[in-house]
């Protein structure tokens, strides 16, 4: 049979062919020769369509294999309509997505939808079809090879476990034909429906319960997951394999560089369970994988597997197919557990679930993220929280409330999105800024709160830009979309509050982040620092070997890369204090007395045997120091108020005394209209820790609260 194979392709198929066959005949026991003569034909025609400038591509990645693991890329997903209007218009975009130092877009569903309500574009009518209101297919074309003489990349979604109810496959069916009828589940009545439901969530409970739909055209209850109107392809029929092989090469052939395969946990259904990561679902993906290697080898595959921390890298392969499934995956588990640590203030179940997984395959990343156009939902098993001796159940409402803003303090605006009525748990939805405490500092015009915002901003991104994957960055989260409620004009929209963190993008913010003071300029700064940053520091390639340090404190989130002889450490303080940490509780590398500090370049040492992380700090230390400044003389202001015959004295904190030398206590000096002042010699990039006192006469009249300051 491998002799009907393109002879082009026959090299690569003696590699390929048989562990395809393998694994196809695994999934599909009863399969005929037929359907593999159909594959073939498949592949045949779409490597004859497929241009030789992405031929040339496909070479070139497949010599550099590795190529998507380079700490050059950094990603952002935007839905073209809300961001430019249409897809031609996207290249006028593209200068300020590379000013943000964004090489990798993700453009979300941007073929033919269905009309009406579709899900933002996840209810595929043709899949071969850009949408008309976008532009057409040659556009598509045009603006990847714009993107790709400029060294950027293009995802696009692959909806591949439904199709609008309006694809022309369902539409035969509700016409009463037959030759798509076995394309989809469908059920004369509610008997195995209803033994399904016995083990099946409910993924939009509140505005799609079930997970069947009566057609009445043909008296059928039809397996629709999601919306009514997105009916879930029947995988079991390799049909239907070769039918959704045929759209996938079609799209890749278009010269997209990344399929982002939605929803790939439902790919494949069996009684008795919820459906979702069946050992089928990955096979699927591997046996794609199998076939798009041979015709288009240049494309990846990025799962988007929103589900429990040690089914998500399932689809990397791990646990059997090791980089033989997709190579990319979206990482809930380090985003819902990142929004975890800085809600309570603790890193221990981050670090203990990170811990726990077993590593991805070598040939695989993640991209890591902090928020998305979906909602945030709490993928902490109740194993990892029993572990750090929490209930899961609990955990993931504290987490509901503390995002929801009914949490006392809590800092955040999102709502709640898709109650689980059995349980009261629920996700939540809200644009970055909502959450992270920017829209209701800015709002109520606090200040500090709003600073305090942004640091946990920078922290947050700062972990993602620096653990294992591609960051990506949500359009409008580096100006600070808040959350928008235009949605609710919307008839089709108003009832999903996704659409609160989808607005068009705000370009008239953009543009304030020319404009000094503004906090689209500090947001944007620090999204493009961080981006700059990232792409110099050679220690960040996803080749790099990840440690999690286990150090005794809970705020602290410690992680040490290892690329051949560099090293990089990322120290993380999710907390509103100081954090101090001791030399001895680090690895022996990480006790010289001096680094460099890469996302600010400067300095940083170690006072005595301690290193200073500011609240909500995030450093990336490496051993770049050099030498240890010379000190310089500081000028410091003790915020005292003071009458007539008071004194203040400014007392160091014993911690951030170097060894051998004596904390210092020395007189202040007042000067006029600005109140009291010490001078002190410190090293530039030192952190001192110190406190001030008051006293008349003999008598101590107030000690203050303790200060940290940094030497800059
Ligand atoms: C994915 C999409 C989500 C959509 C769902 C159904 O999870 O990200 O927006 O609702 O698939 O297609």
């Amino acid at each position: 049979m491998i002799e009907k194979i393109n002879p082009a392709l026959r090299n690569k198929a003696n590699e390929y062919w048989s562990d395809f066959q393998y694994i196809f005949k695994t999934l599909y026991p009863n399969s005929e020769e037929r359907d593999l003569l159909d594959i073939i034909e498949t592949i045949n025609t779409a490597y004859e369509d497929r241009k030789d400038s992405l031929k040339e591509i496909d070479k070139k990645r497949e010599l550099a294999k590795d190529w998507y693991l380079d700490q050059k890329w950094v990603a952002t997903m935007l839905y073209v309509d809300l961001y430019a209007g249409n897809i031609k218009e996207m290249e006028n975009h593209l200068p300020y997505l590379r000013e943000l130092g964004v090489n990798y877009v993700h453009l979300m569903p941007l073929l033919e939808p269905r009309e009406g309500q579709a899900d933002g574009g996840y209810a595929v009518k043709n899949f071969r079809k850009v949408n008309s209101k976008l532009g057409n297919n040659d556009d598509l074309i045009a603006l990847i090879e714009k993107m790709h003489a400029d060294d950027q990349i293009i995802a696009i979604d692959f909806v591949m476990n439904h199709t609008a109810k309006e694809h022309e496959w369902a539409q035969s069916i509700l016409k009463g034909e037959s030759r798509f009828k076995d394309f989809y589940y469908m059920f004369p009545d509610r008997t195995v429906p209803d033994q399904f439901e016995r083990t099946l969530p409910e993924v939009f409970p509140d505005f799609a319960p079930g997970n069947f739909t009566y057609q009445k055209e043909i008296n059928q209850w039809v397996w629709t997951t999601f919306n009514e109107y997105q009916w879930d392809l029947n995988y079991s029929e390799p049909k239907v394999f070769n039918a959704m092989l045929g759209e996938m090469l079609f799209l890749a052939n278009l010269g997209v560089d990344v399929l982002r395969l939605d929803a790939v946990p439902f790919l494949w259904k069996k009684m008795g369970t919820n459906c979702q990561n069946q050992e089928e679902a990955v096979m699927l993906l591997v046996a794609y994988k199998y076939l798009i290697q041979l015709v288009a080898p240049g494309v990846l595959f990025k799962s988007e597997a929103i589900v429990a921390p040690n089914d998500i890298i399932r689809y990397l392969g791990a646990g059997g197919y090791e980089g033989k499934a997709c190579e990319i995956g979206y990482n809930a588990t380090l985003m819902n557990h990142l929004w975890h640590a800085i809600a309570c203030e603790n890193t221990v179940l981050l670090r203990t679930t990170l811990s726990k997984l077993p590593s991805i395959p070598p040939s695989s990343t993640w991209i890591n993220y902090i928020r998305c156009h979906d909602d945030i939902g709490w993928g902490i098993s109740d194993q990892n929280a029993a572990d750090v001796g929490q209930n899961g159940h609990e955990t993931r409402l504290f987490c509901s409330a503390f995002y929801t803003g009914i949490w006392p303090n809590s800092f955040a605006q999102g709502y709640s999105f898709q109650i689980d009525s059995s349980n009261g748990e629920s996700r939540i939805s809200g644009s970055t800024a909502a959450l992270i405490g920017i829209q209701k500092s800015f709002i109520e015009n606090k200040k500090e709160d709003l600073a305090s915002a942004i640091d946990r901003f920078k922290l947050i991104h700062g972990i993602i830009f620096f653990m294992r994957g591609i960051p990506l960055v949500y359009a409008g989260d580096e100006i600070g979309h808040l959350n928008n409620f235009d949605y609710l004009k919307d008839a089709e929209k108003r009832e999903d509050n996704r659409w609160l963190h989808r607005p068009a993008m705000d370009w008239e913010k953009a543009l304030l982040r020319k404009e000094a003071g503004t906090l689209e300029k500090t947001l944007f700064n620090i999204i493009s620092n961080l981006s700059n940053r990232r792409k110099e520091t050679y220690c960040l390639h996803g080749n790099a070997k990840e440690t999690i340090i286990p150090i005794e404190s809970n705020t602290l989130f410690c992680v040490e890369k290892t690329l051949k002889e560099e090293n990089i450490l990322l120290m993380a303080n999710v907390s509103s204090d100081f954090q101090m940490i001791s030399k001895s509780a680090l690895p022996k590398k990480w006790q010289g007395n001096c680094f460099r500090e890469e996302i600010s370049s400067v300095t940083c040492i170690y006072q005595g045997d301690t290193l200073f992380i500011p609240p909500y700090g995030v450093l990336w230390l490496t051993e770049k120091a050099g030498e240890i400044p010379q000190t310089k003389e500081y000028r410091l202001k003790m915020e005292a108020q003071t009458i007539p015959g008071e004194s203040v004295y400014f007392i160091e904190n014993i911690s951030s005394v170097s060894i051998g030398e004596k904390a210092r206590k020395i007189t202040c000096y007042w000067v006029d209209d600005l109140g009291w002042h010490v001078d002190v010699n410190l090293v530039p990039g030192a952190w001192i820790s110190y406190h001030w006192v008051k006293m008349y006469g003999n008598n101590l009249i107030e000690k203050s609260k303790d200060y940290y300051h940094q030497a800059k």
